[in-house]
């Protein structure tokens, strides 16, 4: 049977990469789109040699109607993964004309480019940043959309609600919206993972540079939460378990479904304090930290309930938190500067 092409915009970052190995796995062959805005062009080769296949890669920005009739006109895509986007909580604030622009300008060059050529099923890289503050957990996907407390959240908002508004209308159409929880960990090999710019925003990339030594200590960000250790709850994900929850997801969309959302997490919460204490527990490295004050806009607890999707695309996340720190750590001690090395 010929291989289904996917066409994976963003597929050069973090979360993308990983999708494009578990892709070639399953027999599906991946073109990517990337413009490289967050990401390095020494990724490619990386997944050559993973996969030990030729990937195919555009520079080009999806936001640019040509880069993207380019490469549709160019393949006969079966979908579209769609991770390209920007997506630092932080810079969102600072830049939210550009987070705004770039965000959903991709996704709605991608609606009018997509049924030009046929192209009738997307998925989409949602958050659950788009529940908003929880009232409890764990969220269910038909737990009520919240309030963003940034421009980045309010993308994934308005991001969804364009693709519902455009399935309204168009009912052969199929879009998978997941919401991602929190994608931790790197591939077995080293080779790929997360590398970004500066001092890392979130937990793990930080850690991670404690345990090679390019930062002191860890600030963990409030321990008066009322948790059972008071640090904050959060659902980390293996993003090899993530890649293939994606994997899962096409089939589904090749059932033509409509539109579908599902969470992509463990199901399980794990605070600040626990975390810590599993990477010690998995590398032998100690992380040395300090109790800070809150960070503005946290949530006290926040995880999945799976149930929907193991119900209906039968995913279940099979990697440990332990698994995940093991492997992050082995990323970043292979790259202790990312891809700059
Ligand atoms: P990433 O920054 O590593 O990957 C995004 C990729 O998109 C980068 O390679 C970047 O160069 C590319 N890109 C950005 N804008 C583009 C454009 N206009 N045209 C072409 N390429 C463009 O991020 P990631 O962690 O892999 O996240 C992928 C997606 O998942 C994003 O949409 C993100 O918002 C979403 N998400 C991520 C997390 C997380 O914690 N990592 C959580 C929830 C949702
Ligand atoms: C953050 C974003 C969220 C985004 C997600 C993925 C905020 C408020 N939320 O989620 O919108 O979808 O990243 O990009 O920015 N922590 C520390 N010390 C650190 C870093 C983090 O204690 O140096 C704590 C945080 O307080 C939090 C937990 O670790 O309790 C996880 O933080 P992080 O990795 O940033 O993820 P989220 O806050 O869940």
């Amino acid at each position: 049977m010929e291989r289904k092409n996917i066409l994976v915009t963003g597929g050069m970052g973090y979360i993308g990469s990983h999708t494009v190995i578990k892709l070639v796995e399953y027999g599906y062959n991946p073109i990517i789109i990337d413009n490289l805005a967050n990401s390095s062009e020494k990724v490619l080769p990386r997944l050559e040699k993973i996969t030990g296949t030729k990937i195919a890669f555009y520079k080009g920005d999806v936001c640019n109607r040509e880069d993207v009739d380019k490469v549709l006109s160019e393949n006969k895509i079966d979908a579209v993964i769609h991770f390209a986007g920007l997506k630092a909580v932080g810079e969102s604030v600072q830049k939210p004309v550009e987070y705004y622009r770039n965000n959903l300008d991709s996704t709605l060059t991608l609606l009018e480019e997509m049924p030009k050529y046929g192209v009738k099923n997307i998925i989409f890289s949602s958050s659950a940043t788009v529940y908003g503050t929880p009232t409890h957990v764990p969220l269910v996907e038909s737990d009520p959309i919240g309030q963003a407390t940034n421009p980045y959240g309010q993308t994934k908002i308005i991001q969804e609600g364009i693709f519902q508004d455009y399935c309204h209308v168009h009912p052969d159409f199929n879009v998978a919206l997941l919401r991602y929880f929190n994608p931790i960990g790197a591939h077995a090999s080293g080779l790929i993972g997360e590398a970004p710019n500066g001092i890392p925003n979130n937990l793990m990339p930080y850690v991670t540079q404690v345990a090679v030594g390019k930062r002191d200590h860890l600030s963990i960000f409030g321990d008066d939460y009322n948790t059972p250790d008071g640090t904050c709850i959060r659902d980390y994900i293996h993003v090899v378990d993530l890649a293939e929850g994606h994997v899962l997801t096409l089939k589904k969309l090749f059932e033509n479904p409509g539109l579908v959302i599902y969470n992509l997490g463990t199901g399980k919460g794990t605070s600040v304090l626990e975390l810590v204490h599993a990477y010690e527990k998995a590398t032998g490295v100690k992380i040395p930290y300090v109790i800070a004050p809150r960070r503005a806009g946290d949530v006290e607890a926040n995880y999945a309930a799976t149930d929907k999707a193991e119900r209906e695309i039968g995913f279940k996340a099979k990697y440990t938190v332990e698994d995940s720190c093991r492997d992050s750590n082995h990323w970043q001690q292979m790259n202790p500067n990312g891809y700059e090395d």
